[in-house]
């Protein structure tokens, strides 16, 4: 059975040997196994966290976490009851359906709609969809946001909104390389002053290495992203998500995450396409679609790091 529904999980399996594992709590894959056409032996792409929790207690520290409404804490006014990252990825989302499952691909649909709880802090009205699509070399996901609101009202009750996929990928993280961002202008979360962190800066690397504690939120980063460390490598397509997040806490901000493992930020690098600079905005009875493509790199792709 290519897909597989049990106890809060879903499981898709392709017929040339991938797979991937999905938690119903936050819609959040936890597991992507694929090889490459010289080593067909499909092999773990994610980072998840020996210390997260899995059971529907904490958002997942791993895997690729969904962020729906707010990215960070929250800025936007009709945001503010929200905790960070808002409550996409901590709340149990509904299987919806089997969208494809042959050769190509197995693709399933998971929905999350307004709740008592989530009305409680977020009450505007708002439809989820996320399509999870498995290839042999390659997985993507989907996600639609629906403005539901039927008013007809002048200016319009549009749904102002962040979104965000927080990609934990599985990588030595002080050989990894992400680029083209040179020439990219990016906020650095790191920066101690808020001053600091709101002023622009402007990338000079051709590649961008994560060795040490990096945050930076690169604007209008292009759509096009490549994860390499020697030997293999992830590429990352988008639609509709203009910015890019690059996340390594390293030692010094990684002892302090409670739910990291022992030396975890050395397993990984999180590279989050997302909409995160200003907020999306969709009319009522208007549909947006964010989505990501994961491609497995065949052969060693390095760029000069200078
Ligand atoms: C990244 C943010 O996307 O997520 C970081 O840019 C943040 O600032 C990190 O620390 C992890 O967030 P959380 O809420 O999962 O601990």
């Amino acid at each position: 059975m290519p897909v597989k529904q049990v106890s809060g999980r879903v499981t898709l399996t392709h017929a040339k040997g991938s797979s991937a594992e999905l938690l119903l709590y936050g819609a959040t894959v936890i597991s992507w196994k694929a090889g490459t056409i010289t080593e067909p032996q499909p092999i773990e792409r994610l980072f998840v966290s020996s210390k997260s929790a899995i059971d529907g207690s904490k958002p997942v520290r791993g895997g690729i976490p969904v962020i729906f409404p707010c990215f960070g804490p929250p800025s936007h006014p009709e945001h503010m009851k929200l905790a960070q990252h808002g409550f996409a990825r901590n709340e149990v989302w509904k299987f919806d359906s089997i969208v494809m499952d042959n050769d190509e691909g197995v693709s399933v649909r998971l929905t999350l709609e307004p709740t008592a709880g989530i009305t409680a802090k977020y009450d505007k009205p708002f439809h989820l969809a996320y399509i999870v699509t498995l290839a042999e070399h390659q997985i993507s996901t989907d996600l639609h946001v629906t403005n539901t609101s039927t008013s007809a009202a002048y200016p319009p009750d549009n749904l102002e909104f962040q979104a965000l996929f927080h990609n934990y990928i599985k990588a030595p993280a002080n050989d990894v390389l992400v680029f083209p961002l040179q020439s990219k202008s990016y906020f650095d979360k790191t920066e101690a002053s808020e001053e600091a962190r709101n002023k622009p800066k402007v990338e000079t690397r051709a590649g961008v290495d994560v060795r040490q504690f990096t945050d930076s939120v690169y604007e209008d980063a292009g759509g096009k992203y490549e994860v390499t460390w020697p030997g293999g490598g992830v590429e990352i397509t988008v639609r509709e998500l203009k910015d890019v997040v690059v996340w390594n806490p390293q030692q010094v901000a990684g002892v302090k995450m409670g739910d990291m493992e022992d030396g975890g930020w050395e397993r990984y690098v999180c590279v989050e396409p997302g909409y995160v600079r200003g907020f999306a905005k969709i009319e009522p009875g208007k549909t947006w679609i964010g989505q990501q493509v994961i491609s497995v790199i065949h052969h060693e792709r390095r760029i000069n790091q200078l």
